[in-house]
């Protein structure tokens, strides 16, 4: 047992006892001022966890005991904290925060070059498309941002996606847009990728006589890009110290400054750069990203839940669990540790889908499905937006009024008394009862945005990363590299090889038989 084994085994220990939320807020009377914290637009209320401030404590003893504040410090100055690709993680430095002088200066010439860019192909008019070439993290943070600044701002081109290797991504994204018109943005840090080249190929394809002058590529593997047929001049860079899925505030973002302009594109910087600094500089119990991570070290280590649900009750926000389950999952979802031994319990499942239309779907499971965590279900981030967007004002107070009541509907459950009080007539009360009780005590905290400003959101995606920092940390786990993912890349090309040359290769009998099927 490594002394972290030991220390998650107390933690587990300390959850291991019966905590009911709704007693908490009698048992606590500054419980909701505890529990609530905001960093400008943002506003987190941790009071409907089935986390005491015993159980906080021994959270903040347990951040303490693996060296947050060592690994925050070292984060912010640019050490290697990638170890195993030997790297920096800066992805602060490209909202103003961290790294050296050196970084700062790369940074400050990319976004001068982007800004240039934006501003020549706004003002041109030429462009009326955009059609944005790129997969993983190259794909889901400009797509959910695309999203969400619709709320706040307006796109002044159209903006296409094409991320799947499956050929309706590409032919979706280009239908009925004239070459003439579009610009494709290719995007992808190493430029290997297959989905992208094969999806930047077709759409190079698709471009013909403007291919050449209609095409532009954003990069750390510059050499690649120009191999491809992108002009020097037409790309753009970033660096290694930048991991995917934290790079739509780098130059992988350029569509959206193209779509939304620079000061769209800057406030959403500067949203995020809010939360940098409230990451750096607030003590632990003050600090929110420290906070959304330890209660949900307490949900996962305390508690054994095996799941995370993120429901954004807001349309605009629909991609925002897709984008987590990437930055999340990719980031932590590691069973070895930095050491190379093998870890406790690491990231949980992280999934959802936008509410109301999830109360439709899952919500029967979240509300009375058992589950392996302590309280059953999962435990839920709400996120709403306080303004409403659409002058719907109706509609945003149901919106609002869903998104509150789930929350304390989980809390509060429903007891089987109440219940068979309800139905006393029933003659059959006794099977009937425990099918209609709610067991309640199902933790959740609840996250709202003033409004979905580019600001709101930048704070909103920095809150997430930093989460994800401090769980790594306390899991030893790199949440910078993803050699999870490799293997399939291989075996992909091998068996698309294979099945290119009629042959069927060394396989198993499945495999075998299956790609005797194409
Ligand atoms: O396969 C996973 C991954 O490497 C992600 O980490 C990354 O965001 C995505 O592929 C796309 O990579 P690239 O930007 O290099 O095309």
């Amino acid at each position: 047992m490594t002394n972290r084994d030991i220390l998650l085994a107390k933690l587990k220990a300390e959850a291991d006892r019966d905590i009911n939320i709704r007693a908490l807020f009698a048992a606590e009377p500054d419980r909701l001022s505890r529990f609530v914290m905001r960093e400008g637009p943002l506003r987190a209320d941790f009071s409907k966890q089935a986390l005491d401030k015993q159980g906080l404590d021994a959270l903040l003893d347990l951040a303490a005991k693996c060296d947050l504040e060592e690994w925050r410090a070292k984060l912010f100055a640019g050490e290697r904290v990638n170890t195993s690709e030997d790297r920096a993680v800066l992805h602060m430095a490209l909202r103003g925060v961290g790294g050296t002088a050196e970084n700062q200066k790369e940074v400050a010439e990319m976004r001068a070059h982007m800004a240039a860019y934006a501003n020549a192909v706004r003002e041109d008019g030429k462009f009326k498309n955009i059609v944005h070439i790129g997969i993983g993290g190259s794909d889901l943070g400009p797509r959910l941002v695309a999203d969400a600044l619709e709320a706040a701002a307006e796109q002044s081109l159209t903006l296409r996606f094409a991320e799947n290797v499956d050929g309706a991504s590409v032919n979706d994204a280009i239908k009925g847009l004239d070459p003439a018109e579009t610009l494709a943005v290719v995007v992808s840090k190493s430029f290997g990728t297959q989905e992208t080249k094969m999806n930047g190929e077709s759409v190079r394809d698709w471009l013909g006589e403007f291919g050449s002058k209609n095409m532009i590529a954003v990069t750390a593997n510059r050499d690649r890009a120009e191999n491809f047929g992108i002009a020097a001049e037409n790309i753009f860079d970033f660096w290694d110290w930048v991991g995917g899925r934290y790079s739509v505030w780098s130059a992988v973002g350029l569509s959206l400054q193209i779509a939304y302009g620079a000061d769209v594109f800057a406030e959403f910087l500067d949203g995020a750069k809010a939360m940098d600094l409230h990451f750096r500089d607030q003590p632990l119990q003050e600090n929110l990203p420290v906070m959304m991570a330890l209660v949900s070290v307490w949900n996962r280590n305390g508690l054994g839940y095996g799941s995370q649900a993120v429901i954004p009750y807001a349309r605009r926000l629909r991609k925002f669990s897709a984008f987590l389950q990437q930055l999340e999952m990719e980031s932590n979802g590691k069973s070895a540790t930095r050491e190379g031994k093998a870890t406790g319990l690491t990231c949980p499942v992280i999934w959802g889908d936008e509410g109301t239309n999830g109360q439709h779907a899952f919500f029967q499971w979240l509300h009375q499905g058992p589950s392996e965590g302590r309280y059953g279900g999962a435990p839920v981030d709400f996120v709403a937006v306080l303004k409403d967007h659409e002058d719907r004002p109706a509609h945003h107070a149901a919106l609002l009024a869903n998104c509150f009541a789930q929350s304390e509907a989980l809390m509060l459950g429903k007891d089987e008394a109440v219940v068979r009080a309800e139905n006393a007539e029933r003659a059959d009360i006794d099977a009937l009862a425990p099918q209609k009780t709610f067991p309640g005590n199902r933790p959740s905290t609840t996250l709202t945005l003033d409004e979905l400003s580019p600001t709101a959101l930048g704070h909103l995606i920095a809150l997430y990363e930093h989460k994800v920092f401090v769980q790594g940390v306390i899991w030893n786990v790199n949440s910078f590299d993803q050699w999870g993912v490799e293997l399939g890349k291989v075996l992909a090309n091998t068996i698309l090889d294979e099945m290119g040359a009629g042959e069927t290769g060394d396989h198993d009998p499945s495999t075998t038989a299956l790609m005797g099927m194409v």
